[in-house]
């Protein structure tokens, strides 16, 4: 049987097929940094689509149009966390981040561009619903609203609520992962609700565990900078419980997204295993 890490692997290196081949022959610096910004990820996103459309038994060109999609929005959300108007880092995934090894407008367009592409390439799957589902996702309700939270609450006088972290936390990196575990559901026609409680659970463990991993990683291994997010300011499970606290709330979160997909049965192992891979990781 092929390991979770091949697995994982399988479904970043389609995402990436995809992205590369709608950007064949286009030259530039936006273009070039486009391509840089897709490597070197984990490819849970594009894990997720790829086994909750394997689940529904979706055609593979389906699951890998919106592997593709999801792995390009993810990465534009990167570039643009990245600025030094956001969390100001120059390392992601090990390499130099898009506006120090090209320059911040570069760093802008190519974050565009590549949410441009999310579009374009998940609408190849036909459904309407599933596109909609991503612009919310992306938006002022998803992922740009939990991140307006987050850069609010650096300079908040006040300490965000555990609800308040929640919500940040859910929007910010919940919102994308959320999607991609319910695509295959969504394509099939298919109740999407246990697939949305297990994305819901395990994007607010993916993101607790970041936070851990900001305390307690290192830099090589974790391949950005580590120990930035309380000199920042930033609003994390771990800054309200502590560690521990922390660890215990990511714990429940992963039982939780188990649970939720109990009615799968041994379908569902993967999924399981994904979510218990979310706080096992060192990166
Ligand atoms: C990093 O996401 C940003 C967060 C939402 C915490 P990942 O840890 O999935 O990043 P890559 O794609 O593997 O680099
Ligand atoms: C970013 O959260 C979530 C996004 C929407 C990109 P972080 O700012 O904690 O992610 P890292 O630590 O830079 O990967
Ligand atoms: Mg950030
Ligand atoms: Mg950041
Ligand atoms: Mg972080």
């Amino acid at each position: 049987m092929r390991s979770f890490a091949d697995t994982l692997a399988a479904a970043s290196g389609m995402a990436q097929d995809q992205i590369g081949q709608a950007l064949h022959g286009v030259d530039g610096p936006v273009a070039d940094a486009m391509r840089h910004a897709v490597k070197g990820g984990k490819g849970l996103r594009a894990f997720l689509v790829m086994e909750s459309c394997r689940l529904h038994m979706r055609p593979i060109q389906q699951a890998a149009a919106c592997a593709g999609g999801i792995e390009a929005l993810h990465a534009y959300s990167l570039i643009h966390d990245d600025l030094p108007c956001m969390d100001d880092d120059d390392l992601r995934r090990g390499q130099p981040t898009v506006h120090r090894k090209w320059d911040e407008a570069t760093a802008v367009l190519a974050g565009d561009a590549l949410q441009a592409l999310a579009f374009e390439l998940v609408a190849r799957a036909g459904s309407v619903d599933l596109l909609r589902a991503m612009t919310t996702a992306a938006g002022i309700r998803g992922m740009v609203g939990g991140q307006a939270l987050d850069i609010a609450a650096e300079t908040s006088d006040t300490a965000l609520t555990i609800d308040q972290i929640t919500q940040l936390q859910h929007g910010k990196t919940g919102a994308l992962i959320t999607w991609s575990a319910t695509v295959g559901p969504v394509l099939d026609g298919a109740d999407a609700a246990p697939f949305m409680a297990y994305g819901e659970a395990i994007g607010l463990a993916f993101q607790i565990w970041d936070d851990v991993l900001d305390v307690t990683g290192d830099a090589a291994t974790v391949g950005k900078a580590v120990r930035k997010d309380a000199a920042a300011g930033k609003a994390t499970f771990v800054s309200l419980l502590g560690l521990d606290g922390a660890k215990r709330r990511a714990q429940d979160l992963v039982t939780e997204a188990c649970d939720a997909l109990s009615s799968y049965g041994d379908d569902a192992e993967t999924l399981k295993e994904a979510a218990r891979f979310v706080i096992a990781r060192g990166h």
